[in-house]
């Protein structure tokens, strides 16, 4: 069904996320009906453009970034929908013109009084307009018409300031209208571990310490830092994706089965399993910091050469950790995750290796060069499900080998266009929030997290750089797990 009509308020709209994401997004959900007739766009940011430029500056943008051909008319309607407000964040007056604005527009667009405000602005501004918007009255709910705020990544720097962040929000809005986003829900793949695990007879039996031996998940990336050298520079791999994108992989493939796909119950269940995790130790987080290398045949400079990036930088670019989660289902089995800038290729994968036979019959083959089970849940590129599992090498003789079944998602539903934003987008005005962070999960997650930062902060890294661009982190996180007796999977496809 189409969603609900409403305005889509969008503030830091002259900015990155929304010509690379959202506006891609939204035409996405137009193609495919999935907008309501009567919805409209009010892009709110300091840069002052007229209406006309603002519509113009979208269009060019939109050939850009679109990820499907665009289709001139029906652009051209989404276009007469656009509207724009210069103004400043803190600036009362913004929002008396904000009321004004959306009085005409819900005149021009029937759009009814239902309104989206996306904070798609720097972080520092976030308290400041929820505040506004709730001195302007603007997310009172009457009527039947709702009000909702999605507030953009990063929520807060640590766990004192996304507490501050949420209490703002709070005094302002209440719970159900807060929608905290976290782009990797909206991925397919991410959403469909929790499809694979609750809708699979096969796996969940399994789906626990008496068949896993542990669970690795890699979150790699080959870009470096880009231009973002200034944020970068304040915020480093735990706080940029460990908190947020790696604990969400985390609790979609551990959590327990929620009561139903409400958003209560899922958000619920992922807060039992945030609280589970055991307090880390400083032996168990490993830093790293890329230096120079090369990297797909490309020389690449040192995080620290980078623009905006102080000289003798302690941001690390990478962290690998080990986690244990203190439940019945979890006891002993490690988790072990990492994260890192200019490794050797972009990919996020969950792997869980199962544990060996008590005992083997075949003894041509010694046990321990057997190749576990193997399962990877590819969330990207190359999006799939593959199983690793041993068989019988043809001859006269028993030797096992390993053998594997390969899922595609291209091959069975063809290659997707989608940004990851339509499905957030889209059950935001439909009021789902299912795929949105909880006050409680947030801070959860940065509870878990926190201590480490604090701990980095009194000790500096004496080894920066101590990976080279294009490797796979700093030789410590191959210790953390040879000293358990493992060691990291190779991303291999
Ligand atoms: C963002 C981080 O949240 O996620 C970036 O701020 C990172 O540093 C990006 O590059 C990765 O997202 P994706 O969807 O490309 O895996």
């Amino acid at each position: 069904r189409a969603a609900d009509p409403c305005v889509l308020v969008i503030f830091g709209a002259a900015g990155d996320l929304t010509k690379r994401l959202l506006m891609p997004a939204i035409y996405n959900l137009a193609q495919v009906k999935l907008l309501a007739q009567n919805f409209a766009i009010i892009g709110v940011a300091h840069t002052q453009l007229g209406q006309d430029d603002f519509r113009s500056k979208l269009r060019q943008e939109i050939h850009e970034f679109a990820t499907v051909s665009v289709d001139d008319g029906l652009w051209r309607t989404l276009e007469q929908r656009l509207y724009y407000l210069a103004g400043e964040f803190q600036d009362a007056k913004t929002y008396q013109k904000l009321q004004q604005l959306l009085v005409q527009v819900d005149q021009d667009c029937g759009t009814g009084g239902n309104y989206l405000f996306y904070l798609a602005t720097g972080a520092n501004f976030f308290c400041d307009i929820a505040t506004q918007l709730g001195a302007a009255k603007l997310t009172q709910e009457d009527n039947g018409h709702w009000r909702r705020v999605i507030v953009e990544k990063p929520f807060g720097h640590d766990l004192d300031s996304a507490r501050a962040l949420n209490k703002t929000l709070g005094s302002v809005l209440t719970e159900r209208q807060i929608y905290r986003i976290d782009h990797y829900l909206g991925k397919e793949t991410v959403q469909n571990i929790l499809v694979f695990r609750f809708g699979n007879g096969l796996f969940e039996p399994i789906w626990n310490r008496n068949n896993i031996d542990c669970v690795q998940i890699t979150v790699a990336e080959t870009v470096g830092v880009e231009s973002r050298g200034n944020f970068y520079e304040k915020t480093g791999a735990v706080r940029d994706m460990v908190q947020n994108h790696l604990f969400q992989l985390l609790a979609m493939m551990a959590m327990e089965p929620p009561t139903s796909f409400e958003a209560d119950a899922v958000r619920d269940e992922k807060s039992k399993l945030l609280r589970s995790i055991q307090p880390l130790d400083a032996q168990s987080v490993i830093r790293g910091q890329y230096g120079e290398g090369n990297l797909n045949n490309t020389q690449v400079v040192a995080y620290r050469c980078e623009p905006r990036v102080a000289q003798d930088s302690t941001t690390e670019t990478f962290a690998a950790l080990k986690l244990t989660i203190d439940n019945w289902r979890w006891a002993d089995v490690p988790f072990y995750l990492r994260t890192g800038k200019r490794l050797p290729k972009r990919v996020t994968e969950i792997a869980i290796q199962f544990k060996q036979v008590p005992s083997l019959l075949f003894h041509q083959t010694p046990l321990e060069q057997l190749t576990p089970n193997l399962l990877v849940i590819r969330i990207q590129p190359n999006e799939g499900i593959w199983l690793q599992f041993g068989a019988k090498i043809p001859g006269p003789t028993i030797r096992m080998g390993a053998v594997e079944m390969d899922f595609c998602y291209a091959d069975y539903f063809g290659s997707t266009t989608s940004t990851g934003y339509e499905t957030l987008l889209y059950d935001c005005m439909i009021g789902d929030a299912t795929l949105f962070q909880r006050a409680d999960n947030v801070e959860l997650g940065w509870q878990v997290v926190n201590p480490i930062l604090e701990h980095w902060q009194t000790v500096p890294p004496p080894n920066f750089p101590n990976y080279t661009a294009g490797m796979w982190g700093p030789q410590a996180a191959d210790d953390l797990l040879s000293r358990d007796g493992r060691q990291w999977r190779t991303p291999d496809r």
